[in-house]
Formats: C-alpha cells, sequence, structure tokens
C-alpha cells in the first residue's frame, strides 16, 4: 500500500454497484426474493457479497453447524470492515463526495469527504498501533457525538482491534464494569461533550471509572469542550500531541469474517450488563444490504439517523451502512431543543435532508412541543422517515407522517435489536410502496424467516398476540456474548432449539403484516434504551440505606416506559423526601441520568410468592392504578396493600408539591 492520494486499488476490487440504481424490490418482485432467499441462501446472497470487497475467498458463504447460532458466514473469508466502508471509495470519484456533515450543539460546523475521512482514520490508526493496540484488542470508546467517535470505530477495525463503544450518557460505575468485562487496553475519551448547553464532562467520569479498571494502560483524549482537565503522567494523552502530523497510511489488518469487529453491552434480565459480539463480515453484509433495501440511498440524499453512537443504531445506520454504501449523512452532536425547540426542523431544512430516521420517543416529544415548530420549516426535502427503537403508536405515526413527511414521505417503522445487528422487519418502500399500517413493522425482510408462535413453539392465529422468534440464522445475527457462551445459548437458543428468540411479543395480522407489541421479559425501554429492572436493583442496592429494591417500568406517554422503584430501607433509615432524592442522585452518578427512577416509594414487605419470587406483575398493576391481576401465588396479601398505600400516599405527596 502507498501512501499518496489513497490506496492503490487491490486486485479483484470490483467497482462497486452504481448507488443509482433502484434496490429496494416492489411488492410483487419481494415475494420472489423472498422465496429465493429461503430456497438458494448461496443465490440469494451471492451478488450481494460480490459488491463488497474481500481479500481472500475460502469456502461457502454460509455453513449451518449444530450449535447456536447454528451457522456461520463466510468463514474463511478476508476483509477488512474499514477498507469496505472508507478505503472502497478512494479509487472512486465517490471519494470527493461529502461522507458527514457534522453539527456542533453550539453551530459549528464540518463537511467531511470520504478522502477527509480516510486521512482521519489513518491519522488515527497510526496514533492507536502505537499505543500498542493490535489484532483483537479491546478499545473502549467513550466520545460526544463528534466526528472523531465515528473515525475511531473505523480506524479500530482497521487494526483488526475489537471497539467497545459506551454511550456518553453512562455514569461512572456503568462504564468501569463495561470495560472491566472486555478488558480493555485503551480508552479513548474527550474532554467533554456540550449537551443541552451545558457540557458534560467525561474526562471526569472515566478518570472515576478507571480507579477501578486495572486494564486500561492509556487513555487517549480528543479535546471538544476545552476545559482544563487533569492527566496522569504516562497514562493519559492528547491526541494532538501523539498524532503523526503529516499524511499517513496504515495498511487495513485483513481479518477473517468470523473475526469480532466490535463488542456493544446491552440489558439482559440480570443486573449484569451482556457484550453482544459481532462478527466482520456477516455484520458487513447485513448492513449493506439492510441499507440498501430499506433507505435506498442515492448520490442526492442527505441520510439523518438521530441515534448516539453508543447505541447499536448508531454503529450500523450512523456510522457502517451509510458509509457501506458510499452515502452523504448528517451528524448532529447535541440536544433536539437547544438553543430552541425548531433545530432538528433547522437542521433539515439547512443540509437539504432526505431520509430521517428517529424514534418514536423523540417523535412524541416534539408532539407535546407544539406543531408551530415544524410547521415554520421548510421540509420539502424529507422523501421518507423512518422509526426505531419501540413500538410506535397510531398517534405517534400519524403525526409524523402529517407534520414532517407533510403526507408525502412513506414511513418505514424498523423492528430490530442490539443482537441483531441491522433491521429484520420493516417496510421498502422503493420504487413500488408497501401499503403501509400505522403502527406495524409491516414484513420481514427477505433473508429473515420469522414467525409469532406459542409457548410450545406452534404458530399462532392471525390477530393472536405471540413470541416473536427468528427460524434460521442471518448474515448480521451477534456471534456470541463476550466470555460467557452459556449465557449467550441460554438467554436465546434454549426456548426454542434451533430458532432464535429475541423475547419480543408479536402478533401478525390476517394480511401478514406484524406488529411488535413490546418485551416478553423483564427488560423496560425507556425512551427507546434498554435497561433491566435488575441492573437498576443492583444500583440501588449498593446504597447503604437499601437493603431491598424492586424495579418496574411504568407506560408513559412521551418515553414509552419510565422505571418505578420499590424500596425497603435497612434498621436505621427512615423514609424521608431527602432520602429518596439522595437514591435518585445515586442512580445518576453510578448508572446514568437515563436509569432515574421517575418514582421511588418506601414500603416494609414487597409482594413475592412463597419460592420468594418478586411478583413485580402486581407492582405493575399498583403504579398504572388498574385492577390486580392473579394474585392465587402471592404468599403475603398485605404486602401488596401497603405496596398500593404507599403508591397512593407518594402522589398525593406529588400533587401537593406541584401546587
Ligand atoms: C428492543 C431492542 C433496534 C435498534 C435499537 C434498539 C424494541 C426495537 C422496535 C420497533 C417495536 C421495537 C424491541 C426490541 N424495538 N425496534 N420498530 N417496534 N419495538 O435496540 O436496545 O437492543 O432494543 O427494542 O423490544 O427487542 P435494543
Amino acid at each position: 500500500m502507498s501512501g499518496g492520494d489513497g490506496p492503490d486499488a487491490p486486485a479483484g476490487l470490483k467497482e462497486a454497484l452504481p448507488i443509482s440504481a433502484h434496490h429496494s424490490p416492489g411488492i410483487t418482485e419481494l415475494g420472489a426474493l423472498r422465496r429465493r432467499a429461503r430456497e438458494d441462501p448461496e443465490g440469494f446472497w451471492r451478488p450481494l457479497v460480490e459488491g463488497l470487497y474481500w481479500h481472500e475467498r475460502a469456502g461457502p458463504i454460509f455453513a449451518p453447524r449444530p450449535d447456536p447460532p447454528y451457522g456461520q458466514w463466510l468463514k474463511g473469508w478476508t476483509t477488512n470492515l474499514c477498507y469496505n466502508a472508507v478505503d472502497r471509495w478512494i479509487a472512486t470519484p465517490r471519494r470527493n463526495q461529502v461522507a458527514f456533515y457534522w453539527e456542533g450543539e453550539p453551530g459549528d460546523r464540518r463537511a467531511i469527504s470520504y478522502f477527509e475521512l480516510y486521512r482521519e482514520v489513518n491519522r488515527l490508526a497510526a496514533t492507536m498501533r502505537q499505543l500498542g493496540v493490535g489484532v483483537g484488542d479491546r478499545v473502549s470508546i467513550y466520545l460526544p457525538m463528534i466526528p472523531e467517535a465515528i473515525v475511531a470505530l473505523l480506524a479500530t477495525v482497521r487494526l483488526g482491534a475489537i471497539h467497545s463503544v459506551v454511550f456518553g450518557g453512562f455514569a461512572a460505575q456503568a462504564l468501569a464494569d463495561r470495560i472491566n468485562d472486555s478488558r480493555s487496553r485503551l480508552v479513548v475519551t474527550a474532554d467533554g461533550g456540550f449537551r443541552a448547553g451545558r457540557t458534560v464532562e467525561l474526562k471526569r467520569i472515566v478518570d472515576q471509572a478507571l480507579a477501578q479498571t486495572p486494564s486500561v494502560e492509556r487513555v487517549l483524549l480528543f479535546r471538544r469542550t476545552g476545559a482544563p482537565v487533569p492527566l496522569e503522567e504516562g497514562r493519559d494523552v492528547w491526541y494532538d500531541s501523539v498524532a503523526p502530523a503529516g499524511p499517513v497510511v496504515v495498511p487495513p489488518v485483513w481479518v477473517d469474517a468470523t473475526h469480532p469487529s466490535f463488542i456493544l453491552y446491552t440489558s439482559g434480565t440480570t443486573g449484569k450488563p451482556k457484550g453482544a459480539v459481532h462478527s466482520t463480515g456477516g455484520y458487513m453484509l447485513w448492513l449493506d444490504y439492510t441499507t440498501r433495501a430499506v433507505f435506498d440511498l442515492h448520490e442526492r440524499d442527505v441520510f439523518w439517523c438521530t441515534a448516539d453512537l453508543g447505541w447499536v443504531t448508531g454503529h450500523s445506520y450512523v456510522a457502517y451502512g451509510p458509509l457501506l454504501r458510499g452515502a452523504t449523512s448528517l451528524v448532529y452532536e447535541g440536544a433536539p431543543t437547544t438553543p430552541a425547540p425548531d433545530r432538528w426542523w433547522k437542521l433539515i431544512e439547512h443540509y437539504g435532508v432526505s431520509v430521517l430516521y428517529t424514534s418514536p420517543t423523540a417523535i412524541r416529544s416534539f408532539i407535546q412541543l407544539g406543531d408551530a415548530w415544524p410547521g415554520s420549516h421548510d421540509l420539502s426535502s424529507l422523501r421518507l422517515l423512518g422509526s426505531v427503537g419501540e413500538p410506535i403508536n397510531p398517534e405517534a405515526w400519524l403525526w409524523y407522517d402529517e407534520r414532517i413527511g407533510r403526507k408525502r414521505c412513506p414511513i418505514v417503522d424498523t423492528w430490530w435489536q442490539t443482537e441483531t445487528g441491522g433491521i429484520l422487519i420493516s417496510a421498502q418502500p422503493g420504487n413500488a410502496v408497501t401499503p403501509l399500517k400505522p403502527g406495524s413493522a409491516c414484513f420481514p425482510l427477505p433473508g429473515v424467516d420469522a414467525a409469532v408462535v406459542d409457548e410450545h413453539g406452534r404458530p399462532v392465529a392471525p390477530g393472536q398476540k405471540g413470541l416473536l422468534v427468528i427460524r434460521r440464522p442471518w448474515p448480521g445475527q451477534f456471534i456470541g456474548l463476550w466470555g460467557d457462551p452459556e449465557r449467550y445459548r441460554s438467554v436465546y437458543f434454549d426456548r426454542f432449539p434451533g430458532w432464535y428468540y429475541p423475547a419480543d411479543f408479536a402478533l401478525q395480522d390476517r394480511d401478514g403484516y406484524y406488529w411488535l407489541l413490546g418485551r416478553a421479559d423483564e427488560v423496560m425501554k425507556i425512551a427507546g434504551h434498554r435497561l433491566a429492572t435488575a441492573e437498576l436493583e443492583d444500583i440501588l442496592i449498593m446504597h447503604p440505606a437499601v437493603a431491598e429494591s424492586a424495579v418496574i417500568g411504568r407506560s408513559d406517554a412521551i418515553k414509552g416506559e419510565v422505571p418505578v422503584a420499590c424500596v425497603i430501607l435497612r434498621p436505621g433509615y427512615a423514609p424521608t423526601p431527602k432520602l429518596r432524592e439522595e437514591l435518585r442522585e445515586h442512580v445518576r452518578t453510578s448508572l446514568g441520568p437515563i436509569a432515574v427512577p421517575a418514582q421511588l416509594y418506601f414500603v416494609a414487605r414487597l409482594p413475592k410468592t412463597r419460592s420468594a419470587k418478586i411478583m413485580r406483575r402486581l407492582l405493575r398493576d399498583v403504579v398504572e392504578e388498574r385492577p390486580l391481576g392473579d394474585t392465587t401465588t402471592l404468599e403475603d396479601d398485605t404486602s401488596l396493600e401497603e405496596a398500593r398505600r404507599a403508591y397512593a400516599e407518594l402522589q398525593r405527596e406529588i400533587d401537593r408539591e406541584r401546587r
């Protein structure tokens, strides 16, 4: 590989598919594609695989295996995710196209071409290599939404290393737990970031976390806010003081398609977060395919996925998907309402955003702010709208359609998970529109074998609620839980051997449309963010005043769900409003603001079964103020009466404070 203007095109590099061709099939074509993917997977995937660069090829595209996840994709094929996302475009006219328009919350702007991205990625990769990062090493990334965050992902996979991004909204304990589980050697962070007119002091949180993370050798720092931060000699370095001054080229490390590209922690049903591990080749194929099939991006598009890079949506549809398609995206650092509630609509107008991909929670909060904010902006550049992360209620869907899409833009409601890598169920509105139904994610993409079944795995009748299952492997499927093969098997594959179990309720209506109906386990979706009730309980019990607690998700008109905590205190502690605030603050500083209980009330006993299992279902009935469900297994009715009284008392108190 040479320096100069870019890489020499390696032998065998095919000119990437022309982006202008329509990639999204019509509804009749869709049926044929679905059949093809089922009957001849090799033939279905081959042309899509050929659109990407592989350094060496050996073996079949898919090989079934007896153990979870029941198959391997592209084993023996080597490639590099960064090469496909960035270098591949440098030898084409797309070299000079904008990869990212970026805007900071204070209003600073950057436009980064594919070539500039290539330069920046190489510069950071050279720096990381110099700090000792090699193949298979883990790099924890804790950054605000600045271009360097995307560069950090790409530089890591360029070296064959594995990134573990931790959402910038997580606090010290959550960060430390994730660093320790992955045993990262390097942490990439910044002095801070801007959010809602304030600065978030990321480095200070990193310093707290690193007091308990023995694996970390170095901390690489980007400057964003300019705030003074203490440096630890021998550990912390400013990027600008160690990065090479001139252009450098770091050859991409060719890795097997089954080599892990990243770990992303997500909540399960216990307190310990799960590190979902994604592959290189299968993940890449899935992102290339789904970005094409669902968003069908063209040269004239400006794509805006509003997710933070700290979640899988950011990984897949801010970073990898659009880059693998050679698309142009917008990235915005800050809060939607800073400095005013029309910030997003201003951004869409200014950059001519054509595809907007966001969450139901965001839509519902905009509804609350009033129609005048989007109403006063020119949103005519929009052609397609997307929704992700939680069920979208018809009211939000209709408002999105009318006030943002102005009834001209199809809406794709996309269902997927951290574990699935990319979208599995969604409308494909390309040249011939899938007839949409407000609130339905429509159909599985070709290549996704979904079904809705009962507890025994038997298909349920149309219109009946059941459990969603995916009955065969797909390329984007996660390949493990970091360091915990037993949990991987038991959580996802033991329930229905041979299938993948996502733990979501769903139904199919008479027309075959899928309706996703929320989690089937003890996982909350708070503003689209995933949090286990047990994770919050584990944090609460770390406070000296707490003897035991039970957390449940209560439905919320904007955030979908919010946590409510029911707490038993240790002897010697009084249930005061002050202590309540102290416990909420404890959650904020250990886990992060998204986890703070909306309400917290005190009881002396929790409703339990005779085998001492907390009956969260009944506590949910209490806080939703609805009739109680089946109480026959409850050991002691008075515990429930007490919870009801304590919760009602808290509501009266809140009302008094409001007045
Ligand atoms: C859970 C996964 C999807 C990437 C971001 C969230 C819920 C996700 C939808 C949707 C209804 C949805 C499910 C799923 N979910 N998309 N379109 N309709 N529910 O990823 O944090 O791993 O959460 O989000 O319950 O299991 P995640």
